[in-house]
């Protein structure tokens, strides 16, 4: 049975602490970009509504030049607490994309130092910056001061597994004013391949005063608390593992806080969440929502009966009624197929028994 220990949690007890900023949630939804929108925010708020949340990262330069609030930059003014997250090299830039930032409404501006596309390291951001710390540090230093919210760093353990420069480079970025830093346990060259290499992040911890945040594999409760074991992190950070699955972040940060775990969805529950993004995607987003949902809906289409072919029919939609149409169809057949989920099937049980 998954239990903490007494020492995690007299640890995690406490509110997250990032500069003067209080978050009561050791949990955190990660940036990713295409997918951590305004909607699926909503989402993943609903079962976690203390937890950290991270925009899509939002380019310094493009701000810039267009001066235009991004639609990935957009924060709903009654979701807190909220990071927007920048990339970019300049630190002059970053600094001005902070301002901009804050006043949309960031508790915490957070820079991308740990991406590792081509487009976005060959323009010296993301995790390149691992390589040119010199720049990394001016960033910070030129963001803390130009906006009064903590500046937070997330990245990678390294370039590749011969260069693995993170416990130089945290400290760097503390002391260049980074009030928290994340890391991701993979190098730049693994991409998202093998494993997270959770024993750097807790080397890290070790050195460093400010909060350090554990990222890399954290697919389910378990893990979480293993990664919160085996790091001694302030927190864990949960990313691929909530795409089509918003309910892990609640589902972590209630067994942290409770010591019990929730039940998972069911099938017909995630179904339900599924057509619930469809809907909310096409109103904010119109067209272009839909057809960034076929993305989602395939994530959700998993673990039923039928799940292999409604994920084909859902990558392909053109329309929100057709997506919805799918989805009402898959929920009719799981609830009459005897593959119901077990808690659906004991309910019935439980009422014909009182009927
Ligand atoms: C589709 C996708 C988009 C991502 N976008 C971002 C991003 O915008 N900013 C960022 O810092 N990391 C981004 N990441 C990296 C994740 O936040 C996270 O660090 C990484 O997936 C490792 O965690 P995991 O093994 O639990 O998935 C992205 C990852 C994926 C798969």
């Amino acid at each position: 049975m998954l239990s903490l220990s007494q020492a995690l949690k007299a640890r995690l007890s406490t509110p997250l602490k990032i500069g003067r900023f209080e978050v009561n949630s050791r949990v955190l939804q990660s940036p990713l970009s295409g997918v951590t929108d305004l909607v699926f925010r909503r989402l993943v708020r609903r079962h976690a509504p203390e937890s950290m949340m991270y925009t899509e990262m939002v380019n310094a330069t493009g701000l810039h030049y267009v001066k235009d609030l991004p639609i990935i930059m957009e924060v709903d003014p009654n979701e807190r607490p909220i990071s927007i997250q920048l990339f970019d090299c300049r630190p002059d830039f970053l600094a001005e994309a902070a301002q901009m930032a804050v006043a949309e409404g960031a508790d915490t501006v957070d820079i991308n130092m740990g991406c590792p596309v081509n487009k976005i390291t060959k323009n010296g951001g993301g995790s390149s910056l691992l390589r040119d710390p010199e720049t990394a540090e001016a960033i910070v230093r030129s963001v803390t001061q130009a906006v009064n919210v903590p500046v937070t760093v997330k990245t990678r353990i390294g370039w590749t597994d011969q260069e693995i420069t993170i416990l130089d480079f945290a400290k760097r970025m503390e002391d260049a004013g980074a009030q928290m830093i994340t890391v991701h346990g993979r190098t730049r060259s693994q991409g998202y391949n093998g494993n997270a290499k959770w024993e750097w992040i807790a080397r890290v911890k070790e050195i460093l005063s400010i909060p350090v945040i554990a990222n890399g594999d954290i697919f389910s409760v378990e893990a979480a608390v293993n990664c919160l074991e085996q790091t001694g992190a302030d927190g864990v950070m949960c990313s691929r593992g909530t795409m089509g699955y918003p309910f892990l972040v609640g589902e972590v940060d209630h067994f942290l806080k409770t010591g019990t775990l929730k039940p998972t969805p069911t099938s017909v529950e995630r179904l339900q969440c599924a057509r619930e993004h469809l809907q909310m995607l096409w109103e904010y987003k119109g067209d272009r929502g839909v057809r960034q949902a076929r993305k989602h809906m395939t994530w959700y289409s998993k673990g039923f009966a039928g799940a292999a072919e409604l994920r084909g029919q859902l990558s392909t939609i053109e329309n929100v009624q057709q997506g919805l149409d799918l989805i009402d169809r898959a929920i009719d057949r799981l609830m009459q197929s005897d593959e119901r989920d077990p808690r659906l099937v004991e309910d019935e049980a439980v009422a014909l028994a009182i009927a």
